[in-house]
């Protein structure tokens, strides 16, 4: 199973079930730091005052582009190639289209920033991913991508004997694979923590990957936190 498998990916996001389980078990890092507060205070350092277009990718349930469409005078756009996506975002009263990243509906500098959240790591031609937001950014546009790093999880995944899978676009090599498009390329790093109330929910959150690991983790009486990595690009 890969990361970047159209098949796999459209059977992970035919609805949104196994993403609300992986978001719900988040918690802030130490220093009260949360990875998608963060990525939102860096659109918004990106914007460039006044009105400002902006573009997400891989919207999800829409619930980031909530947060964008509510920063002053920002007209947002929102994407994603699975159909369920593009209708809960539009619920949410987003301009919502489908759309796959490789292949963007949009002209030649359009937006002013584009927002890619733990996306990117999905895309099977992801030069060709990047080298379109490149082009609907305008000159000096910028990209707010999030991924994680490859030490995510990787206590829960051990002791579940899953494999080491180390994603295409992570906090480790992102930066590499943005170079090829852009010329300014910065990270922050955070640590974050899954907070499980017990083992069936630590069970229940490795099942969603649908990479065999069911019934693998060994039991464990009460709850537990793994430590999640985090890293947020900003790209220019
Ligand atoms: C891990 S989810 C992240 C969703 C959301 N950004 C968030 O942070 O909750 C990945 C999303 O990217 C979408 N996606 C994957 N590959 C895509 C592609 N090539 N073009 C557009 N969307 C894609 C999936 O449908 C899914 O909604």
């Amino acid at each position: 199973m890969r990361v970047d498998d159209p098949d796999h990916v459209r059977e992970q996001y035919a609805d949104e079930t196994r993403l609300a389980t992986r978001t719900a078990v988040w918690q802030p890092s130490a220093d009260g730091r949360d990875p998608v507060s963060e990525a939102l205070a860096a659109v918004e350092r990106a914007l460039p005052g006044g009105t400002a277009d902006v573009l997400e990718v891989g919207c999800g349930t829409g619930a980031m582009a909530e947060r964008i469409a509510a920063l002053p005078g920002v007209r947002l756009v929102a994407v994603d190639f699975t159909p369920r996506f593009v209708e809960l975002t539009a619920g949410r009263g987003i301009d919502a289209r489908q759309a796959d990243i490789q292949y963007l509906p949009f002209g030649d500098g359009s937006f002013d920033v584009v927002y890619a959240g733990w996306m990117l790591y999905h895309v099977p031609d992801l030069d060709r991913g990047l080298a379109e937001i490149r082009r609907v950014l305008r000159p000096g546009g910028t990209l707010v991508a999030v991924t994680n790093g490859d030490e995510h999880l990787a206590d829960l995944r051990e002791a579940a004997g899953a494999p080491r899978a180390p994603l295409p676009f992570s906090s480790e090599n992102g930066a590499a694979s943005l170079a090829s498009r852009f010329t300014d390329v910065r990270r922050q790093d955070l640590e974050t923590r899954a907070v499980f109330a017990d083992h069936a929910g630590a069970q229940a959150y490795l099942d969603t990957f649908g990479e065999g690991l069911e019934g693998r983790l060994p039991h464990f009486d009460g709850s537990r936190e793994y430590a999640g990595h985090v890293g947020i690009f900003e790209a220019r």
